[in-house]
């Protein structure tokens, strides 16, 4: 298959083209930095010099395309929108690439019992997303509707993830960000108490499930992307003993934002978002291999980085 990728320097997207070019797909590969080209060439795939922006390069690209897959930026609308116009009416798969910090619900780090399905974003669930997450929904809804307009269109809305990125990038967004702090100061940090719960999935494990979406996926759907949930406190005392430090201890909420951003320290470290990927193991026979991110942490990660 002949895939167009957005993302490719990306710890997800370039873990997407080592995957998908071993499987024996051509991928042509979006890259904005010129200087980088070699890299995504080494990679495997057909660099494609452009950034999301560019709507004439989008459209040549999915036009030329069996498939797209979006994993650069889960909140540009443009470049869906760009991509939606191009594949209108071909039936050709567009992926797009969502989080599942949607129903994210900034709790500082409390606990919160509540579980979401992917019924979230069927037409008339009436569940709706905090402000702050309204625009991301828009994009998937937006997505999602481009089965009205003759595409195969597809959200998978990853929950935490990690593991060693396959490509280029080998960071993820969250664990990475923990285990950094707690190096250079020697203390394991969580938001508030870390009673916080976040679904996770390892990456090789999201990686099958964007295979199998290309391939079964219908248009128009929606799946949560995950393999069992863990607090933030459980995920800080692992790094803590992979790195042979002390008890994990409490920031507030200032603090965090301080040393990581609002959006990390709030949304990506702060909040609860559980979530059940119902979809993918009934429809697509996905059948996640990994299970454990604290032993993942405790066996992969260590002090020498
Ligand atoms: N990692 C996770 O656990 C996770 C979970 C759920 C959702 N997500 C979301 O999924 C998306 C991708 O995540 P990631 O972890 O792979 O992020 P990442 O490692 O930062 O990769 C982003 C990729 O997109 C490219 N990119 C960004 N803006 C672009 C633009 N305007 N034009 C062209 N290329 C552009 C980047 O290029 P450069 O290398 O040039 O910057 C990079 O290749 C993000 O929106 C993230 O919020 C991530």
């Amino acid at each position: 298959m002949n895939i167009f990728l957005t993302g490719a320097t990306g710890y997800i997207g370039g873990s997407l083209v080592s995957r998908l070019v071993g499987d024996g797909h051509t991928v042509r590969a979006l890259h904005r930095d010129g200087d980088r080209k070699d890299a995504v060439a080494g990679m495997g795939a057909e660099p494609v010099l452009g950034d999301l922006d560019d709507r004439d390069i989008l459209a040549g690209e999915a036009h030329r395309a069996d498939a797209v897959i979006n994993a650069a930026d889960s909140d540009h609308a443009g470049a869906v929108e760009s991509l939606l116009d191009a594949l209108a009416g071909t039936g050709k798969p567009l992926i797009h690439t969502s989080g599942s910090s949607i129903v994210g619900d900034a709790s500082n780090g409390e606990y919160s019992p509540t579980v979401y399905g992917e019924d979230v974003a069927d037409p008339g669930s009436g569940w709706e997303p905090a402000a702050d997450k309204a625009a991301r929904v828009a994009i998937d809804r937006t997505v999602l509707a481009g089965a009205d307009r003759g595409v195969r269109s597809v959200v998978l809305c990853n929950s935490l993830i990690y593991g060693h990125g396959l490509g280029i990038k080998t960071d993820s967004v969250q664990l990475p960000r923990l285990v950094r702090q707690a190096r250079a100061s020697g203390v394991t940090r969580h938001v508030g108490p870390g009673r916080n719960v976040w679904s996770n999935v390892h990456l090789e494990d999201m990686c099958e499930l964007y295979v199998r979406a290309l391939g079964q996926a219908p248009a128009g759907s929606f799946y949560f992307v995950e393999n069992g949930e863990e607090s933030y406190r459980a995920m800080s005392e692992a790094i803590s003993d992979a790195l042979g430090l002390g008890e994990p201890q409490p920031w507030s909420v200032e603090d965090a934002v301080a040393e990581w951003g609002y959006e990390v320290a709030v949304y990506a470290l702060g909040s609860n978002s559980r979530v059940r990927a119902h979809r993918a193991r009934t429809e697509l026979g996905w059948a996640p291999k990994h299970a454990s991110v604290t032993d993942w942490i405790r066996n992969e990660v260590s002090a020498e980085g």
